[in-house]
């Protein structure tokens, strides 16, 4: 029998009952699309995920919490950090921590204080990402280079810090990428080089630390997030039936897209899965389009 079902609703209504009931252990859950999916077990062990705050992050953080884990959510927003911890009802399964993992030092210490506080690490999600698109003629050397920081930088600091941790916990990395690692638009040379360096990372990762730790990556279409930020931010979606007829899986994403996959990855299920990153797109990149 399942151990309970409960609905991943629309946000933010749904982010309360998400967090309230992330407590309880559970083995089925019913997404906002009402398809039944088999919940892993993630009791006992503990995962980052960056920029958790918002976004895709917060979904996959929600995500892991309900499957069981103690999630430390680092974010450099403070005012989305502290919504999410009284969204989550004082849950002590939930840490969070405001820090910019651009930096060393505040990289080392999410690392360490995560450590402190439960005694090990099994999963690392590296999904903090920004975008900077214009014309490469007026994109600045220092906008290119923050793209590069945020985007691919500190995922190899959150990594060079974790390491030691996931090694002996035998746990595994889950990086986000982009389609745009894959194909393009007009003026996002330096968000899809990131995507693209992070696909490469993602492989070469995987062949320096397996078998102990398994490293893969998932490269979202559009995933509409404008529902997943704090209250200041947050916005109501807006899409044409044009939008979601246009993917061949019939609508844009949601966060709950990119969650389901990541917690797969990070699973014992997915101990054949090791060095790569994949689409969850709807089915945009499958598509030949000529006009
Ligand atoms: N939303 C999409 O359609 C989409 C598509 C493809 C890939 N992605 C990727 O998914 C990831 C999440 O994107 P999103 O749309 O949810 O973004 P988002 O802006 O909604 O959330 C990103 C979060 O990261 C935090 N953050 C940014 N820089 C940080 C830093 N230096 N240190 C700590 N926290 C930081 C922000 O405060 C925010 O809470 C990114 O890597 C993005 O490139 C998103």
């Amino acid at each position: 029998m399942a151990v309970g079902r409960w609905l991943l609703r629309k946000a933010p209504s749904g982010r309360q009952a998400a967090l309230a009931t992330a407590t309880v252990p559970r083995r089925s859950v019913r997404t906002r699309v009402d398809t039944e999916v088999t919940m892993a077990d993630f009791t006992g062990k503990v995962g980052i995920v960056t920029g958790g705050a918002q976004g895709i992050g917060q979904g996959i953080a929600r995500r892991l919490l309900a499957d069981g884990m103690s999630v430390m959510v680092a974010d450099c927003d403070a005012e989305a950090l502290q919504e999410l911890q009284v969204d989550a009802g004082g849950t002590p399964r939930l840490m969070t921590l405001l820090a910019d993992v651009t930096r060393e030092e505040e990289v080392r210490r999410l690392v360490e204080l995560t450590v402190q506080r439960w005694g090990r690490l099994d999963a690392l999600v590296n999904n903090v990402g920004i975008g900077i698109n214009k014309p490469v003629e007026e994109l600045a050397l220092a906008e290119w280079n923050q793209v590069l920081a945020t985007n691919l930088t500190a995922m190899f600091l959150m990594v060079k810090y974790a390491v030691p941790h996931l090694r002996q916990a035998r746990g595994g990395i889950v990086n986000i990428a982009s389609t745009r690692a894959l194909q393009s638009e007009a003026n996002t040379e330096a968000y899809s080089a990131s995507k693209g360096g992070v696909v490469a990372l993602t492989h070469a990762l995987a062949v320096s630390l397996g078998p102990a730790v398994r490293v893969n990556g998932i490269c979202p279409g559009w995933v509409e997030v404008g529902d997943w930020q704090k209250k200041a931010r947050r916005q109501e979606p807006r899409h044409s039936e044009a939008d979601h007829q246009q993917h061949p899986a019939g609508r844009v994403g949601k966060p709950d897209d990119i969650a389901a996959l990541t917690a797969f990855l990070l699973s014992p299920e997915a101990g054949f899965i090791t060095g790569h990153c994949f689409p969850v797109d709807g089915g945009m990149t499958i598509k030949m389009i000529y006009v």
